[in-house]
């Protein structure tokens, strides 16, 4: 997620605001940018700069920004490459408003469309800069010179996740904030107040703290801050100290930012599949080359990537061969181009990264296009090699991955390529545009089903514990299932370095069966399918000889109590979505797991979150 500051006070802000992004920096970025008031103008000074905060810092260098009252950003790209023009602070027509903004404006689309048909000329890829236009429009129009109700006008306007630090030239003792679904917190000073995506940035100034609430405004002054709601009612709120010092305020309490972005996984998913109809009613990817003829000209799909995203890409496999009835090949994308696949112009390569610079994933790339393939990556990393070498882009939008394990990004990979396969259907004409939308409304009901899941790890990470002491571990899963088993074994060896093994559970009685020992842990994804009979009698065989059977099962199911020594209960959902949903135990077993064999989550041994050589 991107950095946000913001500063009233009596010391010099640009020192204030560069200092607490620099302190916001683990958050991850791609560019950066501070608007200083100058009250002798009035004038708002803006420097923005692409990449690291040094680039910024080597262009403040050439003349100071002086002033008591900034907002600054740390942005991760979501819509818009990473480029000087797209880095925040944005501002309206006349430079009388900035914004810095953290989220996605899903109608932001619309939004500008409109104002470029009243006169705007917008010049930005970013969402954000429509913001501050609104906010013109609103502060001229409305009571002369209310900034905030200016701000609360336009946040009614706005549909997704956001949150708004806004500066105006003619406001010296004024920063306005707001926020919806993500995080802003008021830090209170002694004759200066604080704005912040997260406290890292203010504590070294104040450990006096007030988080804002859902559809809330702030008017941040020197002298204090007046917190409302949208229709401009004030309302109360609890202060509270910040006890944590740095290192646990980047984690936000969290021992782990692995556990951080686990939790993060419901608003990571919402701001994927946000906004993706269009006024058309058709689903629209982020950067998109292919015509419609070539989509319908399509007559083969191969899916590469590594690790986790390549166990999104075999549950990806389901969704594009049900809907498109298209055949799909899912590749190791390290074995991808060495066997000489045969491609062409009838072909869709889907490329899968986190990163967007895995060398394998992008030589894979790389190669298809020698053949003349179409290729679409999916990344969660816009501006990535891979994203720039592709015909077509979409973006997982899961913020920024801190941990090594891939968690937020796998599960925002799952909801990206079940959409693909909807996309994919729906430019082919082989699902109507009504079945496209009822599937599109299954997948919206994710995040709160990502949420139910959360709230019930406890007894999880209990076994986990538990089991700690284990040196192998099988997981077994059919149809969908079988690439979570895969996921959740990759977990449980990268995170406790178990000898774990996923497996179809139809495989185990063609020799692994004879891992099975007394008491050998075995993890069963048995949510309601199918297959469910199948998956059962494989549970009573790996009972009968000794298994000690851990089953993920759907709410209600009691055909798989008698062979559970471990239940882990999950909600109901189409069988195509349950992954995302078997994926959340799987982390949080893997994760306990290893934490309890003291060991380090976020960095572990002889990995890197990015593995950019073959
Ligand atoms: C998964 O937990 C690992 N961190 C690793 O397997 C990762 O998924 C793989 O290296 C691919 O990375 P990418 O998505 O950035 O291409």
């Amino acid at each position: 997620m991107c950095g946000i500051v913001g500063y009233v006070g009596e010391q010099q802000a640009l020192d204030v605001v560069v200092d607490g992004l620099r302190r916001l920096e683990y958050r991850g970025y791609d560019s950066a940018g501070v608007a200083v008031l100058d009250a002798t103008g009035p004038r708002l000074q803006i420097e923005r700069r692409a990449g690291k905060l040094a680039n910024l810092e080597a262009a403040l260098a050439q003349g100071r920004l002086a002033g008591t009252l900034g907002i600054g950003h740390t942005r991760w790209a979501t819509h818009g490459a990473p480029t000087d023009r797209n880095a925040h602070p944005h501002t309206d027509c006349s430079g009388a408003v900035a914004v810095v903004h953290n989220g996605t404006i899903e109608n932001f689309a619309d939004l500008r469309e409109g104002l470029e048909a009243r006169g705007h000329e917008l010049t930005s890829d970013t969402d954000t800069e429509a913001v501050a236009h609104l906010i013109e429009e609103r502060y001229a129009a409305g009571e002369e010179g209310d900034l905030a109700a200016a701000v609360r006008g336009v946040c009614a306007s706005l549909e997704g996740s956001y949150v708004l630090v806004v500066a105006h030239r003619d406001h010296p003792d004024l920063v306005v904030g707001a926020r919806r679904n993500l995080p802003l917190v008021v830090g209170i000073g002694d004759g200066e107040n604080f704005l912040a995506s997260d406290v890292t940035a203010f504590i070294a100034h104040t450990r006096e703290a007030r988080a804002l609430d859902q559809d809330q405004v702030v008017e941040l002054r020197r002298e204090g801050v007046v917190v409302t709601d949208l229709d401009g009612v004030e309302v109360g709120g609890e202060c509270f100290h910040v006890d944590w010092d740095t290192a646990a305020a980047e984690k936000a309490g969290f021992d782990y930012f692995m556990l951080k972005e686990i939790q993060e996984q419901p608003d990571a998913v919402r701001d994927t599949i946000g906004g993706r109809f269009g006024l058309d009613g058709r689903l629209r990817l982020d950067e998109l080359s292919i015509s419609d003829e070539d989509v319908r000209g399509f007559e083969k799909v191969f899916i590469v990537a590594a690790g986790s995203s390549y166990h999104s890409g075999l549950v990806g496999k389901y969704a594009i061969e049900r809907w498109c009835r298209l055949p799909v090949e899912v590749e190791m994308a390290s074995e991808f181009r060495y066997r000489d696949p045969v491609l062409d112009r009838h072909t869709l390569v889907v490329a899968i990264s986190q990163s967007g610079e895995t060398a394998d994933t992008l030589e894979a790339v790389r190669h298809a296009r020698q053949q003349r393939a179409w290729v679409l990556t999916i990344s969660n990393t816009v501006g990535s090699s891979m994203a720039r070498e592709s015909d077509a882009a979409f973006y997982t939008r899961g913020g920024p991955e801190i941990a090594v394990a891939s968690t937020k990004a796998v599960m925002t990979q799952l909801a990206a390529v079940y959409l693909a396969g909807l996309y994919l259907a729906q430019v082919r004409g082989t699902r109507d545009p009504d079945e496209v939308r009822s599937h599109f409304r299954d997948l919206e009901t994710v995040p709160a089903l990502i949420t139910e899941v959360l709230s019930r790890m406890d007894a999880t990470r209990k076994l986990a514990r538990d089991l700690s002491g284990e040196e192998r571990v099988l997981f077994l899963g059919r149809h969908v299932g079988y690439p979570m088993a895969l996921e959740g074994a990759l977990k449980l060896k990268e995170l406790a370095y178990v000898s774990a093994e996923g497996m179809p559970a139809g495989e185990i009685k063609h020799g692994p069966i004879a891992l099975i020992d007394k008491g050998t842990p075995v993890v069963v994804l048995a949510t309601r399918h199918a297959l469910q009979a199948k998956l059962v009698t494989n549970i009573q065989e790996i009972r009968a000889r000794g298994a000690r059977t851990i089953v993920i099962a759907t709410d209600g199911d009691e055909t798989v109590i008698p062979y559970a020594d471990h239940l882990i209960r999950l909600p109901d959902t189409k069988s195509l979505l349950s992954p995302m949903l078997t994926l959340v135990p799987l982390q949080v077993f893997a994760a306990e797991f290893a934490m309890a064999r003291g060991l380090d989550v976020d960095q572990p041994r002889n990995l890197a979150k990015s593995v950019t050589v073959e």
